[in-house]
């Protein structure tokens, strides 16, 4: 087996995110490797994890996340950094979206509803009507660490928010994101269709481009 096989033999997927692992397990498989989560790694959830993200971009973001999982464990790693930015909240909530509503005690589906109702009241607050105040963007960054190097790449897609949601599968504000490539929701979306179009099937088809690419 040549070098550089071996050192891409497994991969570390930095996400505790059970909408974001099921996604990034498909996207990632043309890097070829043999893909891990952090569970699977037995790598613990710990309080300093919090702090990673702490910078005012995503792509340095989803660096700092893969740079502290690499060291971490040894191991290659892919790390993403995504968020929702609403044109009429002035791109809020952005790097934020995950805890935008406050909500510490919560995770999973319950911080998602909270997170998309203050997206309701904000919306509602901001009288955004019509398709230019609901105008909204996904953003991801993803970066790819490893001994050898770093690579950071960035996805987007463009769509509408909705007053009501739609659909019940995907994450996060998936129900509210109407988009205009699929003609639905991402939360009425498989997942194939949602990758098709996504900020983070961009990003992640991307990263893997230029990962290869240097091989
Ligand atoms: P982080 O990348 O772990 O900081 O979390 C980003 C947050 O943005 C998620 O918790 C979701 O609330 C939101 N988000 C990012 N990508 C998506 C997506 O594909 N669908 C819905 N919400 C998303």
């Amino acid at each position: 087996m040549a070098a550089a096989d071996a050192r891409i033999a497994t991969i570390l997927i930095a996400t505790r995110s059970e909408g974001k692992r099921r996604e990034l397990l498909a996207l990632l498989a043309p890097l070829g490797g043999h893909l891990v989560t952090l569970d699977e790694a037995g790598i613990a959830a710990s309080p300093d994890e919090d702090t990673i993200e702490s910078y005012e971009t995503f792509e340095e973001n989803a660096l700092a996340k893969a740079r502290w999982f690499h060291a971490r464990s040894g191991l290659p790693c892919v790390a993403d950094d995504s968020g929702l930015a609403v044109d009429a909240l002035d791109g809020r909530p952005g790097v934020r979206s995950k805890r935008w509503s406050g909500r510490n005690d919560l995770t999973g589906r319950a911080l998602d509803t909270a997170n998309n109702e203050l997206l309701v009241q904000s919306l509602a607050a901001a009288d955004a009507s019509g398709a230019h105040g609901r105008a909204a963007r996904f953003v991801c960054a993803g970066a790819y660490v490893d001994s050898a190097g770093e690579y950071v790449c960035r996805g987007e897609t463009v769509g509408f928010i909705l007053d009501e949601p739609r659909g019940d599968d995907g994450f996060g504000y998936d129900p509210y994101f109407w988009s205009p490539e699929l003609g639905r929701t991402f939360a009425e979306a498989s997942i194939e269709q949602k990758a098709a179009v996504s900020h983070r099937g961009r990003a992640m088809r991307a990263l893997c481009a230029a990962v290869s690419a240097d091989r």
